[in-house]
């Protein structure tokens, strides 16, 4: 009989690796990774993974301080005899350096692929930041699906806001915010922004006055500083439109970053749990598992 793959959860994704041994009866793996005194890692599997599939569901925010456990993983299973190995990564970090933007500047998002690509079979990753890069494929070499989490956040927006305007803070959003929009029959603009600094961004706005009535629903993929946030929300009061709502894919939030955007105004942020978040109120476990199947 062909055994079930071996699921194991890194770095605080138990939530979604449950949901999916839940859902398809996958065996749930049992690693764990011991920290020495110096900071060196052992990562030690207590499962039996010789010629099984093996399933690592890992979300890779603050990437430098997990990757050597990643692949310390992905190296011991492979060593106890692991047929292959496919990453969940619902956050899939090292995205938005997809150019040089100052002369010198390495890509790291290429150098990250390279990496990824060398210990994993498979990628299966929810809205990666693909902006210059057309597609994962660009910079990985394995086999790669992208999933999308605007239909779980269409249905968030239909169930919990009354009269949504959908706003987008930058050009890269209007794949999101159009999809969302479109799905549950709400008018979006796009707003341009320009980064001049990692916390310092400016962004141009259209007249909304037709909107007083709507409830702002601010939609982006990352909230890293929240910088991006902050000034749409700041502007939008300043247009007297209602408090806005701050719904985020990947809720990354550096440093006091959540603070900050509450305190610039924001009525609610919203996120969903590709990263482990307390504003994590959309699940987008549903979609991995529909992946998984098919
Ligand atoms: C970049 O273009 C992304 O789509 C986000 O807008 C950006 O990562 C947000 O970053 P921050 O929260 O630091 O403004």
């Amino acid at each position: 009989m062909k055994q079930s793959p071996v699921i194991f959860s890194l770095f605080a994704n138990s939530c979604i690796a449950n949901k999916i041994h839940q859902a398809l009866g996958y065996e749930l793996g049992n690693l764990s990774i011991h920290q020495f005194p110096d900071e060196e890692i052992l990562v030690r599997i207590d499962s039996d993974v010789k010629e099984r599939e093996i399933i690592f569901v890992a979300s890779i925010d603050r990437p430098n301080a997990k990757l050597f456990s990643l692949i310390a993983a992905a190296e011991t299973v492979k060593a106890l005899g692991a047929k292959n190995i496919k990453l969940i990564a619902p956050y899939l970090p090292y995205m938005r350096q997809d150019k040089s933007f100052h002369s010198g500047e390495g890509i790291t998002s290429t150098y990250f692929a390279k990496l990824i690509s060398g210990y994993f079979d498979e990628l299966i990753t929810i809205d990666p930041h693909l902006h210059r890069w057309k597609s994962l494929n660009d910079i990985y070499t394995i086999s790669t699906k992208v999933l999308h989490a605007t239909d779980p956040i269409a249905q968030w927006i239909k169930q919990n806001v009354v009269n949504p305007l959908i706003i987008g803070p930058d050009m890269e959003s209007e794949q999101w915010v159009s999809e969302i929009a479109k799905n549950i029959n709400a008018s979006f603009f796009i707003l341009e922004k320009t980064r001049k600094e990692d916390r310092d961004v400016e962004i141009s706005f259209p007249s909304m006055e037709l909107y007083q009535h709507h409830t702002p629903v601010l939609v982006d993929d990352i909230i890293s500083t929240a910088v991006t946030m902050i000034q749409t929300v700041k502007h939008l009061k300043s247009l007297n439109m209602k408090s806005p709502l701050c719904i985020g894919v990947h809720a990354i939030f550096a440093g006091n970053a959540y603070d900050d955007l509450i305190n610039a105004g924001t009525e609610k942020i919203i996120t969903c749990n590709t990263i482990f978040h307390h504003s994590n109120k959309i699940d987008i476990s549903e979609l991995i598992i529909s992946t998984l199947l098919n």
